[in-house]
């Protein structure tokens, strides 16, 4: 794999980001997450990263919380082109290592049944499961990793 490197979102980054959404809906997001997703962009602070090939914005994701209450992954999200190639997991070590060295003692993920798989080959164990809590045939996975 080519060298993935990571730095902090900025709202240049928004047309790239959006454009990796769209390219996940709606196979692994729901249509009307867009919305969320778009206003997420427009205030993203300190904590959420673009990955980057070759100055190539592949994915990024969000690390937050202040570590007291434990942390929550948010907005994960890689271009379908570089799905299954290693980039997901790249980014699991950076977020745990990130978890590890806060207070933290779990981080929290709301996925989806399409992406549980994922998040459970790093330790992630689903807590609640809400039927269509994306939208319409996305389910909303609870899950914690513990530290
Ligand atoms: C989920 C995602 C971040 C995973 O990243 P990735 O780079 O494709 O994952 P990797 O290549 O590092 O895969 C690591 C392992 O997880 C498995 N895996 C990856 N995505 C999976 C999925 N959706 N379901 C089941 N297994 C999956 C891989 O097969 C691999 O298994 P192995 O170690 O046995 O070979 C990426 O596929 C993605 O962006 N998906 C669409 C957006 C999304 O669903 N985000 C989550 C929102 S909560």
């Amino acid at each position: 794999m080519r060298n993935v490197t990571f730095r902090p979102y900025c709202s240049s980054d928004n047309q790239a980001c959006t454009r990796i959404f769209d390219a996940n809906c709606p196979e692994f997001f729901a249509p009307n997450e867009r919305e969320e997703y778009q206003e997420f962009l427009e205030c993203a602070s300190e904590g959420y990263e673009v990955c980057e090939v070759d100055g190539e914005v592949l994915g990024a994701f969000g690390l937050f919380g202040d570590g007291r209450k434990g942390k929550t992954l948010n907005w994960i999200l890689l271009d379908v082109q570089s799905h299954g190639m290693g980039v997901g997991s790249k980014i699991m070590k950076r977020v745990i290592h990130s978890a590890g060295r806060s207070e933290a003692k779990r981080v929290s993920i709301a996925a989806s049944q399409k992406s549980e798989p994922f998040f459970a080959k790093f330790g992630a164990i689903s807590t609640s499961t809400t039927t269509d809590g994306w939208g319409p045939g996305m389910h909303r996975i609870d899950m914690v990793l513990p530290l």
